[in-house]
């Protein structure tokens, strides 16, 4: 049997491996997030901001992880993933629901975020938790295909 439940916890240094290897992983998809292969794995791990990443791990398993990114202004800018055997589990809504928690205790008061506009799970996710559009960026990320993707932009008052 596959180990079913998960727990949330701060990332810590032994976790940089895995979350350069589920990075890798989720950029192979070419479809979530803005990075596309080839990934340097070793040198992800090896500059992996911890202060800031919560990771959801099932066993010994990292299956999912959360970066809150700080800014000196009062807001942090979130990145996320979950593996994607693990999707539609849960997992994205309790590390969303912890970040919250971690910003609110760290006083931040604005958690914001870029989301492709097709990333109709995202999307989902981040309203599920009261993320408003604040706008739209038209044609910005340019692909590995030539395709130029609109982003929107998100954001949650705490
Ligand atoms: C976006 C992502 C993090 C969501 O994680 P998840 O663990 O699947 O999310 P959850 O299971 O907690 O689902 C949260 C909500 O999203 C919605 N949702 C999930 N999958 C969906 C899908 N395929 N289509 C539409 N809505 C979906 C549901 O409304 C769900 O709410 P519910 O629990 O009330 O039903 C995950 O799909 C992922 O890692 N995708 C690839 C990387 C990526 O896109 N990262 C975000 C970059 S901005």
């Amino acid at each position: 049997m596959p180990e079913m439940s998960f727990q949330i916890r701060p990332g810590r240094d032994d976790d940089r491996l895995p979350l350069a290897v589920q990075f890798a992983a989720v950029a192979e998809e070419r479809d979530g997030i803005a990075s596309e292969p080839p990934v340097d794995i070793q040198a992800r791990a090896a500059s992996w901001t911890l202060d800031g990443t919560l990771v959801a791990v099932a066993g010994s398993e990292i299956v999912g992880s959360l970066h809150i990114e700080r800014s000196t202004h009062g807001f942090g800018e979130i990145g996320m993933a979950v593996a994607r055997e693990w999707r539609g589990r849960g997992v994205g809504s309790a590390l969303l629901a912890a970040a919250i928690e971690w910003a609110r205790e760290r006083g931040l008061h604005k958690l914001s975020l870029s989301v492709f506009a097709h990333n109709a799970a995202a999307i989902a996710l981040y309203r599920k938790f009261g993320f408003v559009e604040e706008g739209r960026r038209v044609k910005h990320y340019r692909r590995e295909s030539g395709e130029l993707w609109d982003a929107l932009e998100m954001g949650l008052l705490l």
